[in-house]
């Protein structure tokens, strides 16, 4: 399986608004339950530094080394974190999960990047193995079994939402599975799980979805009649929608 939201021009945007709508209670819990001092962490699939700008505002004297596949993410990762003013230090490694090397570290993060590999789960073993002994592993996917959404308006635009919910969970039709596979056998003692599912209630955030669409044109057959019916769907304040869900779990090395 490849990665299908590839170097769009909007992918930075796009993870933003996926880093507005699931970030928070992901950093309060990681706030909440782990060291946040002298703490070298590794994040897999790091994408935009999103996480590490955040992550930045709690830990402090820590070391950051985030891996993602694209030059395009890792740049705006590194032009995010050097605006920081911080005690902690930032390193990008570009790299192929599947085929590099583990690196020893504290404390693993990975979202959203497990479920669109081949085999989530040796890649997770290999880098949790890699996490010192009473280390953390920290862990957020894709679990969207095509059910849940749901639209206040009943007119085009909530055709338009659903169609568009849907070709992206075919598209990912994996992730809910992997999900539940990883979740049901975890890199260690689960500490902390929870569940995140954003309400797009803005015409910025509801552009979320589109965006995803426009940047895997291939996937969308009637590509331009969504585009425009998802773009009316934003427009209106009435509309909103009950978007994918999330699972997130926090683990700690036994
Ligand atoms: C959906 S984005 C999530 C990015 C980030 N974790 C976030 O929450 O914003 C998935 C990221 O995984 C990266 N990626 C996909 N396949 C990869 C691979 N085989 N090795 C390393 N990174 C990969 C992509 O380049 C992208 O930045």
């Amino acid at each position: 399986m490849t990665y299908i939201l590839g170097n769009a021009p909007t992918a930075e945007f796009r993870l933003q608004l996926l880093d507005e709508l699931t970030s928070p209670p992901f950093v309060k819990a990681v706030k909440k339950l782990l060291p946040k001092q002298n703490m070298r962490i590794v994040i897999l699939g790091c994408g935009s530094g999103h996480l590490e700008a955040r992550l930045a505002q709690i830990f402090s004297n820590c070391h950051f080394i985030g891996i993602d596949i694209s030059k395009a993410r890792l740049a705006e990762a590194k032009a995010r974190v050097v605006q920081l003013t911080t005690t902690n230090t930032f390193e990008f490694i570009e790299g192929d999960l599947t085929k590099m090397e583990p690196i020893a570290c504290d404390i693993l993060i990975s979202r959203f990047v497990l479920s669109h590999l081949q085999d989530p789960e040796a890649v997770l073993a290999k880098f949790s193995s890699s996490v010192r002994s009473r280390g953390y592993v920290c862990i957020e996917e894709h679990a969207s079994d095509g059910k849940e959404y749901y639209s206040n308006t009943r007119d085009v635009g909530y055709e338009s939402f659903v169609r568009a919910v849907d070709i992206q969970i075919q598209a990912q039709k994996s992730h809910f599975d992997t999900s539940l596979k990883l979740f049901s056998n975890p890199p260690g003692k689960v500490i902390h799980r929870h569940i995140t599912q954003p309400i797009l209630d803005s015409a910025r955030t509801k552009s979320i979805l589109r965006l995803g669409l426009q940047e895997a044109p291939h996937l969308v057959p009637e590509s331009a009649a969504l585009i425009s019916a998802l773009h009316a769907f934003e427009q209106d304040d009435k509309a909103y929608g009950l978007y994918m869900r999330y699972l997130a779990f926090i683990t700690q090395i036994t």
